[in-house]
C-alpha cells in the first residue's frame, strides 16, 4: 500500500471531468490513501456525495454550515499531506488566487498548510483567458503544483487546445512524487532508463527485432518518478502510453538507443537498462521494398554495438549500473558473466522460457543478482518488481 499512512485532501469544483475524479477517489483509496472529499456546490450537480462517500468510505464535506461540523475546514487544512483539486475549475481557480473563502473548498484551500496539487479542467477558452492564465500563475508562484490541462476533445467536442483535465494515473504520479516517498535516496537524482525491443532494417519494412514489449522499463520510469527522480527514458518502438513528467527520447535502431544512452550517461546518477536491443543488424539494408522473390537466400547480419559495455569508459564516478539478463534455463552462472563483464552493480534475472515471465506478460519472476549474492524474488507484477528494483537501487545509491 503504497500511499499508507497519507491523508489527503481531495476537492472536487464542477465540472464534467468530475466522473475522473471518481477514479482517482478510488485509486487513492486502494493504494491506502485517507481520501476526505470536499466538494462545492457545483460539484455535486455532477456527481453525488454518495459516491464519493462509497469509494473512500468517509464522510464527503459539500457545506460550511453543517452546525456538527463548524470547524472541519480548519481540520481539513492541517492534517493532509497534501490537497488536490480535480477539477479545478476557472472559478475556483480565480477564487483560490484571490483568497476568497465562501464555501467548505476555498476555506480549506485559505487555511491551508499542506501543499497543493491542481488539476485545471474546463473549456479551452476559458483556460487560455487571460485572467485565468494570471490566476494560475499567482497560484505557481504561491507554490501550488499545477497538473495539466491536457489537450483533447472537450464535453463540448473537438479541441486542439489545453483544456481537458489531466488523467487520473498522472494527477496520482505527480501527488505520489509530492507525498509518496519523502525520504527516497531516488530524491532528486537523476535516473536514466532503457526499455522496449530496437529494430534493425532489412528494406523499408522489412527488420529484425525482437518480442520486448517495453512494459518493464516503461514502468521502472514511472516509479522512479514517483519517487522524486529526473527521470530519462529511452526506448525502442512499444505501443505504451508514455510515463507522465518523464523526458523521453525514442530511438529505433540499437546504434541510436547506443547515442541517447551516450548523450545522458555522463549526468545520470543511474542507469536501468531494461531495454532488449537488438543483437544483430542486416550488413546490407537496402531502401524500398524489394519484391521476395529478390531477396537473397541467405542473410549477412553483423553484430550491433553492446549498449552497456560501451558506457564502461563514460559512467560518472559512483553511478549505479542495473542490466537485465533474459535466459532460457535457470541462466545464473550467465547472468553473473554478464554482472562482471559489463560491470554492473545488479542484474535482473528473469527466464524467457517461464510462463507469466519475460517478454510480453504484465508479471515477472525474477532473481536479483548482484556482487554480494543471488535473491529470488516471488512472483510480481512488473510495476511490483519495479519498485523492487529501485528499492535495491536506492540501498546501492
Ligand atoms: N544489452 C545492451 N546492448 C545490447 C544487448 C543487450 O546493452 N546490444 C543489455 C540489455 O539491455 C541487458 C543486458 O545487456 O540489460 C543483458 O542483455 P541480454 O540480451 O540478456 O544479453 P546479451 O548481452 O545480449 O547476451 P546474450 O544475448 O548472448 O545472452
Amino acid at each position: 500500500m503504497r500511499l499508507a499512512d497519507r491523508r489527503v485532501v481531495l476537492g472536487v469544483s464542477g465540472g464534467i471531468a468530475c466522473y475522473k475524479t471518481c477514479i482517482l477517489a478510488r485509486q487513492l483509496t486502494e493504494l491506502g490513501a485517507a481520501v476526505d472529499v470536499v466538494m462545492t456546490a457545483a460539484a455535486t450537480e455532477f456527481v453525488r456525495p454518495l459516491t464519493f462517500e462509497t469509494l473512500t468510505k468517509r464522510p464527503v464535506l459539500t457545506s460550511l454550515w453543517e452546525p456538527s461540523r463548524a470547524l472541519a475546514h480548519i481540520d481539513l487544512a492541517k492534517a493532509p499531506d497534501a490537497i488536490v483539486v480535480a477539477p479545478a475549475t476557472a472559478h475556483v481557480i480565480a477564487r483560490a488566487a484571490q483568497g476568497l473563502a465562501d464555501d467548505m473548498l476555498t476555506t480549506a484551500l485559505l487555511a491551508a498548510e499542506a501543499p497543493v496539487l491542481l488539476a485545471p479542467g474546463m473549456n479551452d477558452q476559458m483556460f487560455a483567458h487571460p485572467a485565468t492564465q494570471r490566476n494560475l500563475t499567482t497560484l505557481r508562484d504561491r507554490g501550488w503544483i499545477v497538473v495539466g490541462p491536457d489537450i483533447g476533445p472537450l464535453a463540448e467536442g473537438p479541441s486542439e487546445r489545453p483544456g481537458r483535465m489531466a488523467e487520473p494515473e498522472v494527477i496520482l504520479a505527480h501527488l505520489e512524487r509530492l507525498i509518496g516517498s519523502p525520504q527516497s535516496a531516488l530524491r532528486g537524482r537523476r535516473v536514466l532508463v532503457t526499455a522496449g525491443p530496437t529494430r534493425e532494417p532489412l528494406d523499408a519494412v522489412r527488420m529484425l527485432t525482437n518480442a520486448s514489449s517495453g512494459r518493464m522499463g516503461f514502468h521502472v520510469a514511472a516509479r522512479a518518478f514517483a519517487r522524486g527522480a529526473d527521470v530519462t527514458l529511452v526506448t525502442g518502438p512499444v505501443s505504451l502510453a508514455p510515463p507522465s513528467g518523464v523526458e523521453l527520447a525514442r530511438v529505433t535502431t540499437t546504434d541510436q538507443m547506443q547515442r541517447a544512452v551516450a548523450q545522458h550517461l555522463p549526468s545520470a546518477d543511474v542507469l536501468i537498462m531494461a531495454a532488449a536491443p537488438a543483437d544483430f543488424r542486416p550488413t546490407n539494408p537496402v531502401e524500398g521494398k524489394p519484391p521476395k522473390k529478390n531477396q537473397v537466400e541467405q542473410l549477412s547480419i553483423e553484430p550491433t554495438v553492446d549498449v552497456l559495455a560501451s558506457t564502461i569508459d563514460a559512467r560518472r564516478k559512483g553511478a549505479i549500473m542495473v542490466g537485465f539478463a533474459l535466459e532460457a534455463g535457470s541462466g545464473e552462472k550467465r547472468a553473473r558473466q554478464k554482472l562482471e563483464e559489463k560491470r554492473l552493480d545488479l542484474i535482473v534475472l528473469n527466464r524467457a522460457d517461464e510462463l507469466g515471465s519475460g517478454f510480453e506478460v504484465d508479471t515477472n519472476r525474477v532473481t536479483f543478482i548482484t556482487a554480494n549474492g543471488v535473491r529470488p524474488l516471488e512472483f510480481l507484477t512488473k510495476e511490483e518488481v519495479a519498485d523492487r528494483i529501485l528499492d535495491e537501487v536506492e540501498r546501492l545509491v
